[in-house]
């Protein structure tokens, strides 16, 4: 597929997805959303491919937020009907594969709010996460006010979204809203590397992982709780658990079969 505001390339099992409006700092425009939504599906549906990462083109921004100039003019009524991104949103968070968010430089507004919706944030040691919707007369609209406020509790999480101040990928890892800092200039191998990882598991299995992960965040401890105790025994009527056993058993290496 061809596509004009995003690359994407697969790398072994690992699908990548390269956001690439750079004169624009990657910012989101529909086309790139609608793009990334297609893509992720694509790779989704793919069986050759165990795990997806998302990175921004060029070495300044990751996505530098919604597309301002696309957005400017809008009505009340024009973002209704266009439903802002919730649709496009929506297909990403269906998909059940992992996604990586390779974070590079500026990731701010829609741009932080769309890393924050993958599965896991790497960082490179430059990247500046934010929320400046207040300083453009406007707010999150993407999942900002939720995800910060998980991520970092309410008092740094409020204070963001109502100052518009970035925060470091220091900062970012030490309240958890990323799994590691990386020097910038290993930050693609490294999530590559991380994603190779992942693709090297069984996909139905990874799937189950990722689903009661992210379902840590819907749901109370109990219902979480007894939700992994199901999906637990399920992998026991998968072929794979019955493969993944056995090799450990013979010390040999898993040959998955994703059934
Ligand atoms: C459209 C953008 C853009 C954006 C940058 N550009 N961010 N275009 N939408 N979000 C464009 C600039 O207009 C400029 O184009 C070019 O990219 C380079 O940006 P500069 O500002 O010249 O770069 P710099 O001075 O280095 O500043 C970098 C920056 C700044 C601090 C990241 O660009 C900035 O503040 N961007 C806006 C960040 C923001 O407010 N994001 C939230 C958007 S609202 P030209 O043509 O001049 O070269 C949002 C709502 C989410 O995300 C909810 C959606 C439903």
């Amino acid at each position: 597929t061809n596509y004009a505001t995003i690359l994407t390339e697969t790398r072994g099992a690992v699908g990548l997805i390269t956001l690439n409006r750079p004169k624009a700092l990657n910012s989101l425009s529909p086309e790139l959303v609608a793009e990334v939504a297609k893509a992720t599906a694509v790779y989704d549906a793919d069986p050759s491919i165990g795990c997806i990462v998302i990175t921004g083109s060029g070495q300044k921004a990751f996505a530098a937020g919604a597309d301002i100039k696309f957005m400017a003019d809008k009505s009340y009524m024009d973002m209704h009907k266009q439903r802002a991104y919730s649709a496009e949103f929506g297909a990403i968070a269906n998909v059940s594969k992992p996604i990586i968010a390779a974070v590079n430089g500026f990731c701010l507004g829609g741009g932080c709010e769309f890393a924050m919706a993958c599965d896991f944030i790497l960082a490179a040691d430059t990247a500046k996460f934010g929320q400046p919707e207040i300083t453009l007369g406007t707010i999150p609209g993407l999942g900002g006010t939720q995800r910060w406020t998980r991520a970092l509790g309410k008092s740094r999480a409020m204070e963001l979204v109502l100052t518009g101040e970035m925060i470091t990928a220091q900062e970012a890892l030490a309240r958890g809203l990323v799994a590691r800092v990386v020097p910038a200039a290993e930050l693609l191998d490294d999530a590559l590397k991380t994603a190779a990882k992942i693709a090297s598991h069984s996909q139905p299995i990874a799937a189950l992982a990722k689903t009661l992960v992210n379902a840590a965040f819907e749901s109370s401890l109990a219902e979480g709780l007894r939700l992994e105790r199901m999906l637990f025994y399920s992998t026991f009527s998968t072929k794979d658990q019955k493969i993944g056993m056995k090799a450990f058993i013979e010390k040999q290496k898993p040959e998955w079969t994703n059934e």
